[in-house]
This record gives structure tokens, C-alpha cells and sequence, in this order.
């Protein structure tokens, strides 16, 4: 394809953090290879597995003999610490000069990426984010009660920080790298509500959002990890933010 040699020097690094993925890993880096190497952009996949109990570390090892070790970085830790440390520990692998951040189980599409690419180019934005709730976006497989956390989580966010972008709480996006950096200086959060304070700390510091429509599909293996402890911690997360900013 044509990429032009402005494009050919620009580097993506995708952050996956794993808990128990051992069964979607292997087609999340599959798709990926495919869809970078058919848009022609040069990547790496950065692993981040938190100690899972299920052997999601020995499958990434296995990943890594086949797609090499340029290709694929293993970057584990000791044990689960959460989803916003996982992101920032990884990004501090990172070689490109761009960082998309995505879920491991295959709940976000790596057919969008070549679109959050282009998007990013179009208006050179600071970052670009999946939105669920914009133009074709949308939420598949989802049960009522927790599509209602979801809307009553971006709904309360929005209400209460006005942060300019459609999706506060998704985590499908692209960023410049030195932008996720500062960002990242910036936030108190660690766990879920990382996603939200980092739009909204973005918001603060003048960086332009793109928006790209994605659609969000349940996982089909393995149970997510958002359970009443995280509603609740996400709750303590947007007080702080409304009383702080
Ligand atoms: N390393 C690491 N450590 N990875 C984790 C941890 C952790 O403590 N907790 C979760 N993960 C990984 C999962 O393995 C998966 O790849 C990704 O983070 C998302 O976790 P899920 O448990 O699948 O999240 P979800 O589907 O309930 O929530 C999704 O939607 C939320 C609301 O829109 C995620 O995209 C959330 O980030 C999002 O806020
Ligand atoms: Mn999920």
C-alpha cells in the first residue's frame, strides 16, 4: 500500500495488558500482524501480563518465537496491579513515536487501527479515540445492567466535567507519544477510571481528540475483570476529579 516516507518513519507501539487471556491472545496478535502489515505502518506489540494464573505469559512466549522478538515485547509484572498502571508501565517500553492502547480480548477490533491512523494524520490530532456512542459506533453482547454502567458512567462523567469527546471511558485509542506521556504526569488514577481522567486531563492542556466510531463486541473467552470494587473506585475517581479540576 501507499505510505508515504513521512509515514514510513512513524512507529506504532500497542500496549496489550493481559489478566487471563490465554485463549484470546493468540488471535488479538494474529489480527494485528495482519492488519499492519497489509497497512503497511511499522509496529511492535508490547505484552503486559500481570502474573495471570492461567499461563497467558507462556502463551505470549510462544507468540514471541513466531513473530519475533522485535515484533513482540514481553513486559510482565509480579502480579495484578491494576488496569491504568499496566498501560503506563508498558508505554515506558515504548520505541514509537505513537502508543495505541487496546484491550487483549479481542473486545476492540485491530481492523480499526488503520482508521485511527488516518484520523490522527488528517488533523495531526494529539490523540484519537474509539467512541461507542458516535456515528456507527456501538456495544455488542452486552446485558442491560452492564450497558446502564456504562452509559450511567459516561453520563455522570459528562455531566459533571464536560470534557469534550463522546466516549470517556473507552479504551481504544491512539496517542502521540510525548502527549500520553504528560498526560500520564498528570493522573492520579489507576484503575478504570484512567480512561476518563486522561480525556479529561487532555481536555485541560489543549490537546486536540479525534474521534473514530468503533464498535465494542463482549469477550467471548474468559470474564472480564470490572466488578463491584472497580464501580466503586470508579465513582471515588470521578468525585476526586469533579472536586479537583
Ligand atoms: N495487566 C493487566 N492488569 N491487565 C488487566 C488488568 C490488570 O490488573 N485488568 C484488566 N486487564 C486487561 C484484560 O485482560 C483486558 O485485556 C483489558 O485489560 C480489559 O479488561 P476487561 O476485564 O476485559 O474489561 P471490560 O471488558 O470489563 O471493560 C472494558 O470496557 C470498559 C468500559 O467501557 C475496557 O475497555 C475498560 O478499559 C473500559 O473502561
Ligand atoms: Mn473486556
Amino acid at each position: 500500500q501507499n505510505v508515504g516516507p513521512r509515514a514510513r518513519r512513524d512507529k506504532y507501539s500497542v500496549l496489550l495488558p493481559t489478566y487471563n487471556e490465554r485463549e484470546n491472545l493468540p488471535l488479538i496478535v494474529w489480527l494485528l500482524v495482519k492488519y499492519f502489515n497489509e497497512s503497511g505502518y511499522n509496529y511492535e506489540i508490547i505484552i503486559i501480563d500481570d502474573g495471570s494464573p492461567d499461563g497467558t505469559l507462556e502463551v505470549a512466549e510462544q507468540l514471541q518465537k513466531i513473530y519475533g522478538s522485535n515484533k513482540i515485547l514481553l513486559r510482565p509484572r509480579e502480579k495484578k496491579l491494576g488496569l491504568g498502571t499496566a498501560y503506563i508501565h508498558g508505554m515506558k517500553h515504548a520505541s514509537g513515536n505513537f502508543v495505541i492502547i487496546m484491550d487483549a480480548d479481542l473486545s476492540h477490533h485491530p481492523k480499526f487501527i488503520p482508521e485511527f491512523i488516518e484520523k490522527q494524520k488528517e488533523g495531526d490530532y494529539d490523540l484519537v479515540s474509539g467512541t461507542r456512542y458516535r456515528g456507527n459506533g456501538g456495544v455488542y453482547g452486552w446485558d442491560l445492567r452492564r450497558k446502564l454502567i456504562s452509559r450511567g458512567a459516561n453520563f455522570l462523567s459528562q455531566v459533571l466535567l464536560r470534557p469534550g469527546a463522546s466516549d470517556l471511558t473507552g479504551s481504544f485509542r491512539l496517542y502521540k507519544k510525548h502527549v500520553l506521556e504528560s498526560l500520564v504526569e498528570r493522573c492520579v488514577s489507576k484503575g478504570y477510571v484512567f480512561q476518563m481522567e486522561m480525556i479529561v486531563r487532555a481536555r485541560q492542556l489543549n490537546y486536540t481528540v479525534g474521534e473514530v466510531p468503533i464498535s465494542f463486541v463482549d469477550r467471548v473467552y474468559g470474564e472480564s475483570k470490572l466488578g463491584g470494587n472497580e464501580i466503586v473506585s470508579f465513582v471515588k475517581g470521578l468525585l476526586t476529579l469533579f472536586a479537583t479540576t
